[in-house]
């Protein structure tokens, strides 16, 4: 169907991102982290000691800022935050900021506008109901909260991170809940949806599974 634009929606720790990245890379779409965006914001509200729960602040940050996505990296204000926002306490910060009508509304405009005339494939909790509910592929990626949080762990871990498997799910669990009961925008299954569970799965086999619906 060669879509202009996928969408991949889902809770935190599916895998929505690796697997972006990877249609990205391997079809030649621009990749959004939309995630990143609200990281970056919940981010720089902190460094200026701001509270996060104040829309009208929050909001005048996050039109301050010139946030830019370059391949997989996030840049705020020319400085690269990439690896400084993918933690466990940026998810935290993310889905503070995110609860604001207004902020997500910025957000959303600058998504739109990166999106202008390329193919791109975006990853987020609203993308195929609010940012482009018009793309031709809509991808719902799921998993047990089990296997979402162990995944995360592992991903910790790895990066050095000292976190419990226990503390990693109960913050999952928070995560989905906010992010599912939040008044705007919250995380459901687009109209359209195809649902990917990648319970158990490699990311080769879920791959496989997009392949097919992008080059049936
Ligand atoms: O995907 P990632 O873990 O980077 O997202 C961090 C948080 O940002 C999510 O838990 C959610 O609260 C928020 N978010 C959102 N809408 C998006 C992307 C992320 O509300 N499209």
């Amino acid at each position: 169907i060669n879509p202009r634009i996928i969408t991949i929606d889902g809770p935190a720790g599916a895998g929505k991102s690796t697997l972006a990245k990877e249609i990205s890379k391997r079809f030649g779409y621009t990749h959004l982290d939309s995630g990143a965006i609200y990281r970056a914001i919940g981010f720089a509200s902190k460094e200026m000691g701001i509270d996060l729960n104040n829309e009208i602040e929050v909001l005048e940050i996050a039109k301050k800022l010139k946030i830019e996505l370059k391949g997989s990296r996030v840049f705020v204000n020319g400085k690269d935050v990439t690896e400084e926002i993918r933690t466990p306490e940026g998810g935290v910060l993310a889905s503070q900021v995110a609860q604001h009508r207004e902020v997500r509304e910025v957000v959303v405009k600058i998504l739109r506008n990166l999106a202008q005339g390329k193919k791109v494939v975006i990853d987020g909790r609203d993308a195929g109901t609010y940012i482009f509910p018009e793309a031709q592929l809509k991808i719902y990626l799921t998993a047990s909260p089990e296997e979402r949080a162990k995944r995360r762990y592992r991903e910790l871990v790895e990066k050095g991170f000292k976190v419990s498997y226990e503390q990693v799910l109960k913050e999952v669990v928070e995560r989905d809940k906010k992010d599912k009961s939040r008044k705007f925008a919250p995380l459901t299954v687009p109209k359209g949806a195809v649902i990917i569970d990648s319970t158990g799965k490699s990311l080769e086999q879920v791959l496989n599974e997009v392949k097919k619906l992008i080059d049936p």
